[in-house]
């Protein structure tokens, strides 16, 4: 039997005859190039097993292809279906219960009125489970075939034009092990939960915000994003980086910048890295807090993030604030793209019941916390000037604008 050791070492020829040629192309050109290198080298199946469509790389088998297919269509048509008719129950149990639907609840009335009503839970319930179908789908697969893809992640470690940095001995605050979004074991504890995290966060935008498997939304994100008014941009920083789609985006948009994207969970840096060179993106990436990046004082123009305070607890948040404002130079710009928030509860109930349902039922533990905080307002006080906003790229998300006073 073939050890997992053995294997690497034979993989890295492979996927260094493959990385040269198969840069992300069409599936077509990546089949052929694909066919070509299989023949080479038997028994290996090169770099992306089924091939790429621009920048994503398909899944590895035509079975987990399908089921993950089968999941998202299921939750855009069925899933959602089933979430109105939630939001529509609920409507009924507020005239029931005689709750003025534009007065306003906490997320503990709203927890109380949910509990009685047995149709939305089954409801919010359909939509769990296609989402833990896809989930399952694709780390099968990839737990299955774990030699392949841990070699391949393995040969990208040390390879250019951008830096992998992995800390394996890291202590990994208990904040950030939960399954946020029900993914198994979460953003840390899976090998494989950059290759998931991306297929499956994918099936979210199109499920309710639109296409994203280009990374469009990324880019339009990076491409809004304030310069400095002295237009120096050398250094960016992404905290909350996940597979390093906005980080990729930003190095694009600022090619001569030295960009980082930092992330507490390793594996989600690592396929990062391994994902940007691929791209022959000259990113770098970090497992680090984004509370303790460990950078000099002033060192970045930029300091931003895309949605990643809403997955981190209100008290970490001012946190990460205070060291955005130690990494940004006089002058240079802060940029926390995420939801946006109301300050202290002011939710109307079927507002409340939406935040509800994606803390519930979406693994969001943090997502109430974040919501009742004046984040924008928080940042003012931590000594940042807040500028006009640039208008949201999605609807629902503040995109901020702070410079460093
Ligand atoms: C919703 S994901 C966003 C990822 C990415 N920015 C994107 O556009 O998809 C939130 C990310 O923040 C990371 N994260 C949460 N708390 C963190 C912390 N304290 N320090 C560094 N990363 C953190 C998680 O590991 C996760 O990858």
């Amino acid at each position: 039997m073939i050890d997992r050791r053995q294997l690497f070492l034979g993989a890295a020829t492979a996927s260094a005859v493959v990385a040269s040629t198969l840069k992300w192309q069409s599936t077509e050109a990546a089949e052929k190039q694909m066919a070509e290198v299989q023949s080479h080298v038997s028994g290996l199946k090169g770099k992306h097993p089924r091939g790429v469509v621009g920048r994503m790389a398909r899944l590895g088998s035509l079975h987990t292809e399908g089921l993950y297919d089968f999941s998202v269509g299921f939750r855009v048509v069925a899933a959602q279906a089933a979430r109105t008719s939630a939001g529509a129950a609920f409507e009924r149990l507020l005239v029931r219960e005689g709750i003025d639907p534009a007065s306003q609840i906490t997320s503990e009335q709203a927890r109380q009125l949910i509990d009685k009503d047995p149709e939305i839970t089954i409801a919010s319930k359909t939509w769990l489970s296609s989402q833990r179908i896809m989930w399952k789908a694709i780390l099968d697969h990839h737990h299955a075939n774990e030699d392949f893809y841990l070699s391949q992640m393995e040969a990208a470690d040390n390879v250019g034009p951008g830096k992998l940095e992995l800390v394996p001995t890291m202590d990994i605050p208990e904040e950030c092990c939960h399954e946020i979004h029900i993914q198994p074991g979460g953003y840390v504890g899976d090998a494989f939960a950059g290759h998931t995290y991306h297929h499956g966060t994918n099936s979210f935008y199109q499920g309710t915000r639109g296409k994203n498997d280009q990374d469009e939304i990324h880019k339009m994100a990076a491409n809004a994003l304030p310069i400095p008014a002295d237009g120096k941009v050398r250094r960016i920083l992404d905290y909350g980086c996940g597979v390093g789609q906005f980080t990729v985006a930003l190095k694009e948009r600022f090619p001569d910048a030295e960009v980082w994207g930092v992330d507490i969970g390793g594996p989600m840096v690592r396929y990062s890295h391994m994902r940007a060179n691929d791209l022959n993106v000259g990113a770098n990436f970090a497992q680090r807090l984004a509370q303790d990046t460990k950078f000099p004082d002033g060192y970045f123009d930029i300091v931003a993030s895309y949605i990643a305070h809403h997955e981190m607890p209100a008290q970490t948040t001012l946190k990460v604030i205070d060291e955005a404002n130690r990494l940004t130079r006089r002058g240079g710009v802060y940029y926390p793209l995420d939801f946006n928030t109301a300050g202290a509860p002011t939710l109307t109930p079927q507002g409340m019941f939406a935040l509800w349902q994606d803390h519930r039922w979406n693994g969001e533990i943090w997502r109430l916390e974040f919501s009742e905080m004046d984040f924008t307002g928080e940042i003012g006080k931590r000594g940042f000037q807040h500028m006009k906003d640039t208008p949201p790229v999605l609807r629902g998300f503040g995109a901020r604008h702070f410079v460093r006073v």
